[in-house]
């Protein structure tokens, strides 16, 4: 989604900028613009060749020259309203050229509020609802000399998720922000400061990073912060610590982030882990930043685990652990549907909701609704301080470190993880598990990153498996109990990344339906690592290649007996059967990973997908 970068007081300002504006491009965005303050107006550059488009702006860097030229905003759009043009791309100005502003979300009511502005003879440029929020600015502006205050008056009109920032040139060193439920941070460092949608954008340039409240403005001006609510109350700024470093936000040496990213996730796990399972200590697990009532815990008789996308499957693949240990009964849903199927929600209900970046719209408005209803609220969040994180009753948070790469890797796995920490956490506290069942989980996750690392380091033989495929253009991905979240967490990898038709279904269901489509030009997934059901599957193989597709398996190192009923094997540890989707998942990433490489695809950047969903 959009990407927001604005700077005050900065004196490389267009390069940082730039530079702000290709560390959001992981977002996903079509078009890019900036605009700087220089000899007395705000001079804008902006492109829209899709993600070649911050590439393009760098090359106006060297336009902007003069002295003055230390304040700016700088941003990458994914289209919503408008096609990605240059006149559409932001920022955008009011009639004048003194108002700019960049924008992420929607303005919902804009039609009626640019019919109003159309009529006093306000003339519009684009297609864009923000350009709206520039020409209400400059009407504000008549009243005040104040951006931050102008912006305070016109976002009361405002209906929608959004953030904005907006400078004018009267005083081109104030810049103001304000957010609804899209994130939006403010950084300081000596003199200079920084207002961005997202931590990378301004990591090692910032030293002290703060959060603002929903419907709180900020106007920033050269390191200083003065935030007012809409009444013109003071407000805090947050200051929150941010422990990630640059190295982590940049490829190494890695062809693509992706690539990056599978490999640092044994790494993620000892992250998520470490200091969380006291083994040699009664009480199990260490969940400090939980702050949940223990009583209100021991009350909870019902669990809603909601997410999107990939986060959705590490719910699905958490769920097993939960109900067999907590034997509680567990529900599942796709955020986005979840508020609209009126779930029966109370104090004794509890809300999972999980997400990497803790932004995402569709989960927000998911959590918020379980929170009117009584429901207490957990999540489990990658980002810390994310709106979610705050919304929240509780939190768990996941240390994978920023994922730049739009498809989730190593997130996904640290989701799971988490979910499973919570799952020991809660039988221990209610008793529900037997010692010897509790501790065989908590051994094998301690034994987990290494497995995992075995895995990743054997990324090269994996993709030479994966290459064996290359020709298929069709891949039906099954499993069955947790193979099945495997199944089509593979299938929505290779969906996003290669733009192949894929899709997972539980093994059982096959024969159901979905077998008509096998044929010999189709290749089928099957995760076959040995679990519970393993002979199930087995039997449900034998269907397939009745059918002559292609068959290729995720089965156990050694297991000869599964790895002769495939065309071709991938290989992985043994593990517990409730952590195998953590290992299982790691060789259909890299299936994704190399059939979209194949197709010379842009691994990073998958095209029409967002990082952040801030979107309804
Ligand atoms: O930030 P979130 O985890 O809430 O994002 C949810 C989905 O948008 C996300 O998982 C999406 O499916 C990814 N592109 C998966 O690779």
């Amino acid at each position: 989604m959009c990407g927001i970068i604005g700077v005050s007081g900065v004196h490389d300002a267009p390069e940082v900028i730039v530079e702000a504006l290709r560390r959001l491009e992981y977002r996903g965005y079509d078009s890019a613009g900036m605009t700087i303050y220089q000899d007395g107006r705000l001079v804008r550059v902006r492109e829209a060749t899709g993600t070649h488009s911050v590439e393009l702006l760098s090359k106006h860097i060297k336009d902007f020259q003069g002295s003055d030229s230390i304040s700016g905003l700088g941003h990458n759009r994914w289209a919503t309203h408008g096609k990605p043009s240059q006149e559409n791309a932001h920022p955008q100005f009011d009639c004048s050229g003194r108002v700019a502003v960049v924008h992420n979300g929607i303005v919902e009511n804009f039609l009626e509020l640019k019919e109003e502005l159309l009529n006093h003879g306000h003339v519009f440029s684009s297609e864009t609802d923000t350009e709206v929020i520039a020409h209400l600015l400059e009407v504000a502006l008549i009243e005040t000399d104040r951006i931050d205050f102008a912006l305070a008056e016109v976002f009361s009109k405002l209906r929608g998720a959004m953030a904005i920032v907006a400078m004018e040139t009267s005083r081109p060193t104030l810049l103001a922000c304000v957010r609804r439920t899209s994130p939006l941070i403010i950084a300081t460092n000596d003199g200079e400061g920084f207002i961005a949608s997202d931590i990378p954008a301004i990591l090692g340039r910032a030293k002290h990073y703060y959060q603002i409240d929903d419907g709180v403005v900020a106007g920033v001006e050269l390191g200083e912060i003065n935030a007012f609510k809409l009444d013109h109350e003071p407000a805090e700024p947050r200051e929150f610590v941010v422990t990630w470093d640059l190295s982590r936000s940049a490829r190494d040496g890695y062809d693509d982030f992706m690539s990056k990213e599978i490999m640092e996730q044994p790494q993620a796990i000892r992250d998520t882990l470490a200091g969380r399972l006291q083994l040699w200590d009664s009480s199990g697990i260490k969940l400090d930043e939980l702050r949940l009532d223990l009583e209100q815990l021991l009350g909870v008789n019902k669990i809603f685990m909601i997410g999107c996308g990939t986060s959705y499957h590490a719910c699905m693949a958490a769920r097993y652990a939960i109900e067999s240990l907590c034997k509680i009964p567990v529900e599942l849903d796709v955020a986005s549907e979840f508020r609209y199927r009126e779930p029966k929600l109370d104090p004794q209900t509890l809300v999972i909701a999980v997400s990497q970046s803790g932004e995402t719209l569709d989960t927000i408005a998911a959590l918020a609704e379980a929170s009117d209803s009584g429901a207490i609220s957990l999540v489990v969040s990658n980002v810390v301080d994310s709106s979610m994180a705050r919304m929240a009753d509780a939190v768990i948070y996941t240390h994978a470190g920023p994922e730049v790469c739009v498809a989730s890797t190593k997130t996904y796995l640290a989701q799971i993880v988490a979910l499973e920490l919570f799952a020991i956490y809660f039988a221990k506290l209610k008793g529900t598990s037997t010692a010897k069942e509790i501790q065989a989980l908590a051994t094998a996750l301690t034994d987990l990153p290494d497995k995992v690392e075995q895995l990743t380091n054997r990324f090269a033989e994996m993709i030479q498996v994966a290459s064996k495929v290359e020709a298929f253009e069709r891949f039906y991905f099954i499993g069955r109990n947790v193979g099945f979240p495997v199944a089509l967490e593979g299938a929505l990898k290779l969906k996003e990344l290669s733009y192949l038709p894929a899709e997972g279904f539980p093994a059982g269901e096959l024969k159901h339906g979905p077998i008509a489509m096998l044929d010999p030009s189709s290749v089928v997934v099957a995760i076959a690592t040995r679990g519970r059901l393993w002979e199930k599957v087995m039997a449900n193989l034998q269907e397939v290649k009745a059918r002559g597709a292609k068959v290729l398996l995720v089965a156990n190192e050694g297991d000869q007996q599964t790895i002769a009923e495939g065309d071709a094997a991938f290989l992985v540890p043994q593990t517990h059967p409730l952590l195998s989707p953590v290992l299982d998942t790691i060789p259909l990433q890299v299936l994704a990973y190399h059939l979209a490489r194949f197709r010379g695809f842009d691994v990073d950047r998958p095209r029409n997908l967002a990082k952040t969903v801030t979107v309804e």
